[in-house]
């Protein structure tokens, strides 16, 4: 019931012309059927989006669009940011909220972080919720609180309706972009964790939630996480920017 969604996070890499060979090449590589079967997303950068959309829409390509970040006000004095809005007219439909690159190398932090997921539904769009634990949370055998705080201070405030729509990513840090990767064991155990955590502060809604593992997802590892019952996608890295790549993950049953 809870249809599958992998997102391809691009991070900063494509100028808006390599984003257009990117997007028609992954979409060769799918099947009409795929796209029943999954939600595909493409994160591009900020400065892609408008050429990604344009083809998206000339060739009626069945991928969708997302964005890496927003800031949470509409408009004004907020020099380099881009709003919720900004991102909306461009079909935007995804918005990456909280990554562990934005939190850790930006500053944001889990107050940023609500503000934005609020002005992200406000918008209509879909948040893509990122959360995880860094090594040393793992080695404190800290992962559960940690996530589970991410994801109160994440949500805070939102109504259970809007919960309902959302898209909770789990990350842990120490195995994003190494090629490290969580047990599928372990990843579907904490997909499971988050599940619960949404469960006990907004009751059933958290069954609808799509509930994403990230951090090293290859072709060779999908399978495996996929077959996991809470988790119903990824979010994939390093491995989406080649479409060749990207399209057997997507195609994770092939
Ligand atoms: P990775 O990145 O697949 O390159 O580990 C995942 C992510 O940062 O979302």
């Amino acid at each position: 019931m809870r249809k599958s969604l992998i997102a391809g996070n691009w991070k900063m890499h494509a100028t808006h012309l390599d984003a257009i060979q990117m997007v028609q090449k992954l979409s060769l590589r799918l099947e009409f059927a795929d796209h029943d079967r999954v939600d595909v997303v493409v994160c591009p950068p900020f400065t892609a989006l408008r050429s990604t959309q344009t083809v998206i829409e000339a060739d009626r390509l069945m991928i969708n669009l997302g964005a890496q970040n927003c800031y949470w006000e509409e408009s004004g004095a907020y020099t380099g940011e881009v709003s919720p809005a900004m991102l909306k007219k461009l079909s935007v439909r995804f918005v990456i909220v909280g990554h562990s690159e934005r939190r850790q190398i930006f500053s944001e932090s889990d107050s940023d972080v609500n503000k934005k997921v609020k002005a992200v539904v406000a918008a209509d769009m879909t948040p893509i919720l990122c959360v995880g634990e860094t090594a040393e949370d793992y080695d404190a055998g800290a992962t559960r609180e940690k996530v589970g705080f991410q994801i109160q201070a994440g949500l805070k405030g939102l109504t259970a309706d809007q919960v309902s729509k959302l898209v909770i990513a789990y990350e842990p840090i120490w195995a994003i972009g190494t090629g490290k990767t969580a047990s599928a064991d372990d990843a579907g155990a904490m997909a499971t964790f988050v599940r619960e955590t949404v469960i006990d502060d907004f009751g059933s809604v958290g069954d609808d939630v799509r509930v994403l593992y990230g951090g090293s997802v290859k072709p060779g590892n999908i399978a495996g996480l996929m077959a996991k019952r809470d988790i119903d996608g990824a979010l994939v890295g390093g491995a989406s920017l080649d479409p060749d790549t990207f399209a057997s993950i997507v195609r994770y049953w092939v």
